[in-house]
This record gives C-alpha cells, structure tokens and sequence, in this order.
C-alpha cells in the first residue's frame, strides 16, 4: 500500500491532485472531522473501492459550531487518523488550519434555505450554514468524482445534496449506512466523551428506534403512538430529549396516520443529551425499505 501523503495549504492540496487529474483519475473525497473511527473507516473504504484516488480531509470546522458548542474540546488525533485513513486506503490527506479555510476577509458563505433550518438546523442555528460552507471550499479544492458521508447525520447528508443539486456540482453525493458499536450505538467522535458504561446506556437510542420501527410492524400507523413506543424506551435512562420525529423526504414531521408510501419514505431522527453529551441518531421506520436517502435532488422542498 502506497504511503498516505499529507498536506496542509490548498495550494499543496491542488498540486498534489494535479497529476491524478491530468490522466483524468477518479477521485473520492471523504470530509471529515477527525478522530476517526469505524464509520469513517467504511467511507474511506468505499470511497477507495469506486475511485483511482481517495482524499481526507481532517479540518475541524469552527464555523459549524456555535460560541457555547465542543469547537475547543472536540477530540483530536491526527496521527492516529493518518494509520486509520492510510489503512483504509486513503491516498491524500488534507489537514489545513482555520485561516487556511477562511483566510482573513472572507466574506462568502453558503445557506440552504429552508433545510438548513428545521429539525436539527432549529436546535443548532447556524449549523448547517457552516457546514455547506466549509463542504463546498472542500469541493471546489477536490473537485472530486464522488464524495461520502455517514446516513448518520442525515439532514446533513440531506443539505449537501440539495446544494450539489442547487449549484450543479460535478460530484455524486454518496450516503453510506450508520456503523454501530454492537450495543447499536451509532460511532461518532463525540462518543469519546463518555465512559464505556455511560456508552453502553447511550444504546438506548438505537433501542428507542428499533420500538418504534417495532410498533410499525406490529400494525400500528398513527405517527403519535408510533413515537410514544420510543419515547417509553427513551425514559429507561436520563436522556435530555431534544426531539424524536418522523420526516418525510423534505424533512417535515409526519403527523396522523401514515399511508404505506409515507411510512416507506419516514426517517426516525432523535437528538438529546445524555450526561451532556449531544447524542443524534436516525432509521428508517421500515427497515430496508427506504429508497430515498434524503430529498431528491431537484424536487421541491
Ligand atoms: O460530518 C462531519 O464530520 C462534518 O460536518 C463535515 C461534513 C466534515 C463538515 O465539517
């Protein structure tokens, strides 16, 4: 296995691509924040397997997290991420400094109306405003064939298709599906900030969806009821609740009885605190039969 190259500035980042795209070699990029685990180890992997050339990029954004967020606490371990991008099969590995993303006077940002602000976008406001801002620069850096991101932040997921579809970019947005630890807690970084056994107790999340896709099976339709079936789980252990929704494709919650199709299309997403940590999590009500990985790309929202 060739040796991971790592570089810093944009200017080194676009030069060492040169080459690649000279003999017209397809590129995957997987963005990252860092500290990587499984999760971002499967979209390194796919990424490697549909692409001549596979970039990371390790940058912890600042401009996604709001003043009283986890920016200066956030886990970091760039060596580490080097092994794990390296074995994974990651060629490049783009690690710049805030100024190098935002050098001084920028102006430009980027919004996505609508989606950015429901759900997840109304708990964290600003949120999705960074991260549309910081995905594109690393597009337009890349300018990769195809790019990857975790099921597991699925409005995020959501966001960047819309705005790949809304400004046409040259890249396929790829949804890879959730890693979980065998409890069925969904790998994050930020799980790092809580004990093996308060990790074992975050699996009530993962429990909570399961009730409800549970419920569903078991022939019940109405939105409400369904939810309460997770909302019961989620009392077995101090979870902060920030919300348990079903969203239809445009991300709008569902709301009564749902036709076939609707419960086809539901996304289960929860956000909330346990022990302070910001846990978030989503499945589809009806397991394996969701077609749709977020909005469709040009449909109205
Ligand atoms: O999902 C993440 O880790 C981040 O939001 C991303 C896409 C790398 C943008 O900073």
């Amino acid at each position: 296995m060739p040796a991971l190259q790592t570089v810093t500035t944009p200017a080194e980042l676009r030069s060492a691509l040169a080459e690649a795209r000279r003999q017209g070699q397809s590129v995957g990029l997987v963005p990252t924040m860092g500290f990587l685990h499984e999760g971002h180890a499967t979209l390194i992997r796919r990424s490697a397997a549909e692409n001549a050339l596979t970039v990371v990029s390790v940058f912890v954004n600042p401009t996604q997290f709001a003043p009283t967020e986890d920016l200066a606490a956030y886990p970091r371990d760039l060596a580490r991420d080097q092994t794990v991008a390296q074995e994974a099969g990651a060629a490049l590995l783009f690690h710049p400094q805030p100024q190098d993303m935002y050098p001084p006077g920028h102006a430009t940002s980027v919004s996505v109306a609508g989606l950015s602000t429901r759900v997840e976008g109304a708990s964290r406001p600003g949120h999705f405003d960074g991260v549309a801002t910081v995905v594109l620069k690393l597009l337009n850096l890349v300018q990769p064939t195809r790019a990857y991101f975790g099921e597991k932040d699925w409005q995020q997921l959501a966001v960047v298709r819309r705005m790949a579809a809304d400004l046409f970019l040259n890249t396929e947005v790829v949804g890879v599906p959730t890693v979980r630890a065998q409890s069925g807690l969904a790998l994050s970084s930020r799980n790092s900030y809580l004990s093996a056994e308060r990790q074992a107790q975050a699996a009530v999340v993962s429990r909570a969806l399961r009730a409800v896709q549970a419920a569903y099976a078991g022939g019940e339709q109405d939105a409400q009821a369904l939810l309460a079936a997770g909302h019961a789980v989620l009392a077995q252990e101090p979870v902060d609740l920030d919300y348990l929704h079903l969203l239809d494709a445009e991300l709008q919650p569902l709301q009564g009885q749902l036709t076939p199709q609707q419960a086809a299309q539901a996304r289960l997403v929860f956000a909330g605190r346990l022990h302070a940590v910001r846990l978030i999590d989503n499945m589809p009500l009806v397991p394996g039969e969701q077609v749709q990985q977020g909005p469709t790309p040009g449909a109205p929202l």
